[in-house]
């Protein structure tokens, strides 16, 4: 029996899983947030580089990943696969629970997955540096190591309540050369208009979005990258389902249920693409799909599917997404990295679809599972991964109640090593559960751009 299910070095995937080979339908097309017109690849080169508004754009199901990435993705994959025994034993379930553990790579979750390659496509077209927005710090600290790794500069603007929740995540990012500031910021027009309105804003992920991508556009040699929510992100993400099917396959089992949190879908798409797919291609058609979001930011189980911007200030691409408004700013909930107002197109597409479908948890009993988990299996998990412990032990306590004997695999996307003051809030009993803001989030869905 066996506890660490572990692939050699060269099972490591040799191309991605492109998701939009299989779509029943194509996605609604991003759209030009002046023209209102479909967006082309000429629009998008202002701030990204070409191969990957290719990737974004692609439709064939396999897409091969550059041997320089692999070996930069080799320090720490192919990642375990581990069978959470324990964890088992301590709910007395009959089910089977497996978790991919991303926690291993160097800046400690899934986003040095895209982060790599997404440093190496810029830095073959001559980008010298790369702003971006992170909500937890995780994305930051992954793309700080990766343009690190590939001699290039980065700039991070991190929301302010996580600056504020994590000062050590901004001290990695340093230690790998890159600059962090907390957004708002006084460096752009974006940062400046919401520090006058809202001197008190606990930030969001949209307004750090917009800071971003006025960096990268008002300035030469320098692009955006985003950590999550579009195509490409989730393509690179899918080394980690890729690789659990295999780990699973050296079982000889399937999932009958796939968890993943959703912040802007990428971790959960990552597990969960290559497992839909099949789903799509009408094998495995019964697998449960489920992303896991915050109560607080209930983007895919209380949002709209409409058109609208990615940032506050309407300067990214109109998206086709499960939304909240862009400018609703969520609650300064603990886990930052699912404090996004939107999601990613593909995932809204596949919910729509009714390919997967989405729970909402308040932070407490998320927090109650994540210490269920490090008292059972020793790791503690990173607060938006621990939502994803959260859904996992209630099918499995579900099942305690069938007897069924499912195979539960869920995505562990991330240590919270850095994340030691929001355990102390919480086990001093001092963390709040905020009801759904309803009032705000109708609000905010008032202000969605008109659309055609
Ligand atoms: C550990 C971890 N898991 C999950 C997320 C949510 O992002 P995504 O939905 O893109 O995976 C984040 C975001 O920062 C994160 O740091």
């Amino acid at each position: 029996m066996r506890t660490k299910i572990l692939l050699d070095e060269d099972a490591m995937p040799k191309a991605w899983y492109n998701i939009q080979a299989d779509l029943p339908a194509p996605l609604a097309p991003p759209l030009h947030p002046g023209t209102g017109k479909p967006v082309t690849p000429d629009d998008l080169a202002a701030i990204f580089p070409r191969e990957l508004i290719r990737q974004e754009m692609a439709t064939e199901r396999s897409i091969p990943i550059p041997d320089e990435v692999r070996d930069i993705l080799r320090l720490w994959r192919p990642s375990p696969l581990y069978r959470a025994r324990r964890l088992e034993e301590h709910l007395k379930t009959p089910a089977k629970i497996y978790y991919k553990w991303e926690g291993v790579s160097p800046p400690g979750s899934h986003k040095p997955n895209t982060a790599v390659p997404q440093a190496y496509y810029n830095r073959q077209e001559g980008i010298e540096r790369i702003a971006t927005e992170t909500g937890a710090g995780q994305w930051g600290s992954s793309l700080a190591f990766a343009t690190a790794l590939f001699g290039m500069t980065c700039t991070v603007y991190m929301v302010r309540s996580s600056y504020t929740q994590k000062p050590y995540r901004k001290s990695m990012m340093q230690v790998y050369g890159a600059e962090c500031l907390p957004s708002p910021s006084e460096r752009t027009a974006s940062g400046r208009k919401v520090l006058a309105d809202y001197p008190d804003t606990p930030g969001s992920l949209g307004i750090a979005i917009s800071e971003a991508v006025e960096d990268a556009v008002n300035h030469p040699n320098t692009n955006y990258a985003l950590g999550s929510v579009l195509n490409h992100v989730c393509l690179h993400q899918t080394v980690i389902g890729l690789e659990a099917r295999e780990q699973l396959a050296m079982e000889d089992t399937y999932p009958d249920t796939v968890i993943g949190c959703v912040g802007g879908g990428s971790n959960f798409a990552g597990l969960a693409f290559p497992f839909v797919g099949e789903k799509l291609r009408g094998r495995y058609p019964e697998t449960d799909v489920v992303g896991v979001e915050p109560t607080a930011c209930p983007t895919l189980t209380k949002g709209l599917f409409a058109y609208d911007y990615g940032d506050i200030a309407g300067l990214t691409p109109l998206l086709k997404m499960f939304t909240l408004g862009h400018d609703f700013v969520p609650p300064a909930i603990h886990a930052g990295g699912l404090r996004y107002h939107g999601v990613s197109p593909l995932v809204a597409h596949l919910t729509d679809a009714g390919a997967m479908r989405a729970v909402s948890y308040h932070q407490n009993e998320v927090f109650d599972a994540a210490i269920t988990f490090a008292r059972t299996e020793g790791i503690v998990v990173a607060p938006e991964a621990a939502h994803a412990v959260k859904a996992a032990i209630d099918a499995a306590i579900e099942c305690r109640k069938t007897g069924e004997e499912k195979v539960i695999l869920f995505n562990n996307s991330g240590h919270g090593n850095f994340d030691f003051a929001s355990y102390d809030i919480y086990l001093a009993g001092g963390l709040p559960d905020y009801e759904y803001p309803a009032e705000l989030i109708r609000e905010s869905l008032a202000h969605l751009p008109k659309v055609g």
